[in-house]
């Protein structure tokens, strides 16, 4: 199982949005999806259309209590191929609790080693702080996407956001975590402004950031009051185009962070042969955060892309 987790302390970025979507894409590539909602707002389940009052047990207790097993308050959702792991109010207590445990980074990497073998892939939803629960979903993760608001200058946030990572895979084996991709979202094509900072940003930070960006549409804005993802609620929306490229590019970047060539089979190669196997050891801590030494492999034809045409409206 790889795992994303959706991180930029900066509250309204799109974290949510992106973690519902992302997921939900996946899940329609064929693969077999976790989304985890490691934030006490509930946002991700309330925006699948579930209810985070009616669980007796959440990720809270998963995370802070060894004898309640992962897999007790997993939930199916209405995606196929799409399971959740609910959060409530409960998880805001998760922190304090945390503080004053030992490995108090390693809880959700030991709660989510139990269904490695059930997912090949698990989304994690942050909460709009870099605190314990973040850092949890951090030391747990293969990679990061930060989604970067084309609203303001992001440098600090985001500076903080790498050195966090960079830190994290020094100091806690077997943490690997890398950044996946800081990712444009609330795209607006005609306005200066965020025409401004996409440039600045993908200056900056060069081959960091994901080709695909998220533009504006307020078909994201309607689909979580319906309880669904994008692209159920209107696939044929430019929102469920742009979901879909982020899942094909960021397979492609998982593949290129774990050289791994095989990670981003067809479609109907997936579907073909159920698991696959993915390699589930994580490659050695690396000495540097940069991977501007080592570009990406050229983008792949995927789903999607083939896709875009028919959904750009
Ligand atoms: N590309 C977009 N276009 C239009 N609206 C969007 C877009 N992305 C997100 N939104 C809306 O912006 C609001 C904030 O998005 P979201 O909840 O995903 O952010 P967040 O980073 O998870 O917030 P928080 O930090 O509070 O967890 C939501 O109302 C969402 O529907
Ligand atoms: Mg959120």
């Amino acid at each position: 199982m790889k795992t994303i987790s959706i991180v930029n302390h900066k509250g309204g970025c799109g974290k949510t949005t992106t973690a519902i979507n992302i997921s939900a894409a996946f899940a329609a590539l064929g693969y077999r999806v976790l989304l985890i909602d490691l934030d006490p707002q509930s946002h991700a389940t309330i925006g699948l259309g579930i209810d985070p009052d009616s669980f007796d047990r959440t990720i809270y207790n998963a995370i802070t209590d060894g004898r309640v097993h992962i897999s007790e308050v997993i939930t199916r959702t209405a995606i196929e191929g799409l399971d959740l792991a609910p959060s409530n109010i409960f998880l805001a207590s998760a922190e304090l609790e945390l503080s004053e445990t030992s490995g108090r980074l390693l809880h959700l990497t030991g709660a989510l080693t139990r269904v490695a073998d059930e997912y090949d892939l698990c989304v994690i939803d942050c909460p709009p702080a870099l605190g314990l629960l973040t850092l949890n979903a951090l030391v747990a993760s293969t990679g990061v996407i930060a989604p970067v608001q084309v609203h303001y200058y992001p440098l600090e946030g985001l500076k903080q956001l790498l050195k966090a990572t960079a830190y994290l895979r020094k100091r806690f084996h077997p943490c690997s975590v890398e950044v996946l991709g800081l990712l444009l979202t609330f795209v607006q094509e005609r306005t200066v402004l965020s025409k401004q900072i996409q440039r600045q940003t993908r200056e900056l930070f060069g081959n960091l950031v994901f080709d695909t960006v998220i533009h504006t549409n307020v078909r994201l804005i309607e689909a979580p009051s319906a309880g669904e993802s994008v692209l159920t609620y209107a696939p044929d929306s430019r929102a469920a185009a742009d979901y879909s490229l982020l899942a094909d590019e960021a397979i492609a970047h998982l593949a290129s962070i774990g050289k791994e060539s095989t990670l981003a089979p067809a479609l109907s190669q997936r579907r073909e042969h159920q698991p696959s196997g993915w390699p589930t050891t994580r490659r050695p801590a690396q000495p540097t955060t940069a991977r501007t030494s080592t570009p990406r492999p050229p983008r792949q034809q995927g789903f999607a892309e083939k896709t875009r045409d028919k959904h750009a409206t």
